[in-house]
């Protein structure tokens, strides 16, 4: 008997470069929930897709030189790409949506309607940025720097006729839902949400775009098309059959209990989402869940970054069910994590080959060597409990209900941590009545020895079922190997100390988990991950472009050093002294000690921009501005000047 639904999602992926761990972190993590809750006896629908519109893919196609769909197929469906991805990953997906299935453009068409009908989206202009990579517009307050506020690069500006979505009347209900609710999870994101975004007052937004055509068509406007965010969000209910045919499994499903998403789109589900819903009437979702991010060097893990670690890489050689179980055993679900392949090893060789691995194998091993095929009928309660069988057996018997406690907030780590105190504790348990000493007088020990070995089988198999969810195929190895039949691998037998038949049959089997050697497979990784991991980051080509004649009021010269000094307590500037070819001194600060000594540079030609207004650093004028080149190396920030041939004279123009 079904103990009720469970519907969770993953964020629809873009498909406009091939998969990394990093996405792989969060779909890892939602299967392993809906493993979990259909083990718990619920009927889960687990919806994952790909969300396929925008300016970005629009673009990525046209260098491609393919049409928007041919790219997205492509990536969608072809070699490596996101289906096989979660084949490899053993993503137990029900539904797979794309958004540019026709079911869902048709409904996305009705449901703009609706909301332009209800008053909630009205026709405005827009004027303000644009992020293209995040496909995120943004007001200028709201920008970083100058640059986009969730990724960091530059955005473009945007001027159009627009339809708008009335989020400004939501703010309330929105703000009432973050903060007197548990809707948004972990607690911590309320705070950013309401402070970042609700607090300074939340403006309308911008949800059609004319400026490019790849995207679903608002059907009572040509020219129009619907903002990409919009079309993504409604994924979540026209995959169930909102405002479409194609599926008939709201009633069943909606609300959705959880959706799983990254940190950097919680804006858009804690805030966008609920007030489209609002505005539909429609029921919201339970729960949204913003997890973090899986960084590589420090930084988030991402292709225009270059720091993309590739699944591929990793299942192949450690396996997909020690890649999946990393990801949650290391870091808490809530946080950053780094990744590093050193963590990865470390964790495989400590948790899986030292601890579980051992476990199964020593204790099969010894079945074997002791009593052959199975254990002798009646061992369960035989002898007299020692004080660690009964600390195993509450260990174990208990285990389930702690593990629960913690799923049920999504705290993987901590319920994995709860599984493997039990694995150490047996492990110490083998120790404490060493078998190998027993077994040298089996008529006298031969019981003792039994009940020890049918109490770590017994534990064993708890442990097995509750890391289904995470290891599916190994686990499944595993209960071949202690000999647990389907009846002992269900929910309600993890709690049921004894459940395993005595005479189970055990079989020592191939090495679930063998251990690694850390030096050289680091060293192999590091060759085969090179490729993904430039040694040499540089900035991304600006995304906007500058007019012609702007370009040429800019004024860069050849200067000459004639003298170069620290600046007094600063430890970045350089003060200099430069043959601009006018006969006068000029005099330029830059903030580059960090890769210069001064006296190194005296003597050099190099450019500088010589028409910007004058600045004040600690106190000293500076007249223009040195050129360098920027770049990274190994994640470190590298700067060089631009020193040009001395056969340039001091004053030459640079055109
Ligand atoms: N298309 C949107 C989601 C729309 S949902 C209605 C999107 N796509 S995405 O492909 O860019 O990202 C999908 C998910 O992968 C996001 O939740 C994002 O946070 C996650 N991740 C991408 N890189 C990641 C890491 N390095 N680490 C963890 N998660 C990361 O956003």
């Amino acid at each position: 008997m079904s103990k009720g639904t469970f519907y969770i999602t993953t964020p629809i992926y873009y498909p406009s470069d091939k998969l990394h761990i990093g996405h792989a972190y969060c779909t890892v993590a939602t299967d392993a929930m809906a493993r979990y809750k259909r083990l718990c006896g619920y009927d889960v629908m687990f919806l994952t897709g790909t969300d396929e519109h925008g300016m970005k893919i629009e673009d990525k196609a046209s260098q491609a030189g393919v049409t928007p769909k041919q790219f997205v197929d492509n990536i969608v469906e072809g070699p490596r790409g996101v289906k096989d991805l979660w084949k490899l990953m053993n993503i137990s997906y029900d539904r797979f949506i794309r958004t540019t299935d026709d079911y869902h453009v048709t409904a996305i068409q009705r449901i703009f309607k609706k909301m332009h009908d209800n008053g909630d989206i009205y026709k405005g202009k827009y004027v303000g940025k644009y992020c293209k990579p995040c496909e995120s517009f943004w007001t200028e307050s709201q920008l970083v720097d100058g640059k986009c506020p969730d990724c960091g690069r530059p955005v473009v500006d945007a001027e159009e006729e627009a339809y708008f979505f009335r989020l400004s009347k939501y703010a309330d209900r929105v703000r009432d839902l973050l903060e007197n609710t548990d809707f948004l999870q972990p607690r911590s994101r309320v705070n950013e949400m309401v402070n970042n975004f609700i607090k300074p007052g939340l403006e309308d937004l911008c949800v059609s775009r004319t400026s490019f055509t790849w995207g679903i068509p608002v059907d009572f406007d040509p020219g129009h098309v619907v903002y990409v965010w919009v079309d993504a969000l409604f994924n979540y209910m026209t995959a169930l059959g909102l405002d479409n045919d194609a599926h008939d499994d709201l009633d069943k499903y909606w609300p959705a209990d959880v959706h799983f998403v990254g940190k950097e789109i919680v804006r858009f589900h804690s805030i966008i989402w609920p007030a489209m819903l609002m505005s539909m009437g429609l029921p919201l979702p339970k729960k949204v869940y913003g997890h973090g991010w899986l960084n590589f060097g420090g930084e988030k893990m991402s292709k225009s970054r270059g720091n993309v670690v590739d699944p591929y890489i990793l299942a192949e050689k450690f396996g997909v069910d020690a890649l999946r179980f990393f990801m949650l055993r290391t870091f808490p679900f809530g946080s950053d994590g780094n990744f590093t392949n050193e963590l990865l090893i470390q964790t495989i060789n400590t948790d899986l080959a030292n601890d579980l691995g051992n476990l199964v194998s020593r204790t099969t091993a010894m079945v074997n060597k002791y009593f052959g095929a199975s254990l002798p009928a009646g061992c369960r309660t035989w002898g007299t409990p020692e004080s660690f069988d009964q600390e195993l057996k509450a260990a174990a018997s208990g285990l389930r209900d702690r593990y629960e406690a913690e799923m049920e907030w999504f705290q993987f780590q901590n319920a994995l941590e709860e599984v493997f105190r039990v694995i150490q504790r047996a492990n110490k348990y083998i120790d404490e009545n060493a078998p190998w000493a027993l077994a040298k007088d089996m008529a006298a020990n031969g019981r003792r020895l039994a009940h020890v070995l049918y109490n770590l089988l017994e534990t064993t198999r708890i442990c097995g079922v509750l890391l289904t969810p995470f290891m599916p195929e190994s686990m499944e190895k595993l209960f071949a190997q202690i000999g647990a039949d389907s009846s002992v691998r269900t929910w309600d037998s993890a709690k049921v100390w004894g459940a395993l038949p005595e005479t189970a049959a055990p079989q020592k089997g191939e090495n679930l988990f063998p251990r690694i050697d850390m030096e050289k497979e680091l060293a192999e990784l590091e060759k085969l991950q090179a490729p993904a991991k430039p040694a040499v980051e540089t900035e991304p080509l600006a995304e906007e472009n500058v007019d012609f004649d702007t370009f040429c009021k800019s004024d860069f010269r050849a200067v000459k050093v004639k003298d170069c000094q620290s600046v007094k307590k600063s430890e970045k500037l350089l003060c200099f002294t430069l043959d601009d070819g006018t006969g006068t001194d000029r005099q330029i600060l830059s903030g580059i000690a960090k890769w210069y000594k001064p006296q190194d540079l005296v003597g050099k030609t190099l450019v500088a921009i010589v028409n910007l207004p004058p600045r004040k650093m600690m106190g000293l004028a500076s007249n223009g501005m040195l050129i360098s080149a920027v770049h990274k190396e190994k994640g470190e920030e590298k700067l060089n000047l631009l020193i040009v041939d001395d056969a340039i004279p001091a004053g030459a123009k640079l055109c």
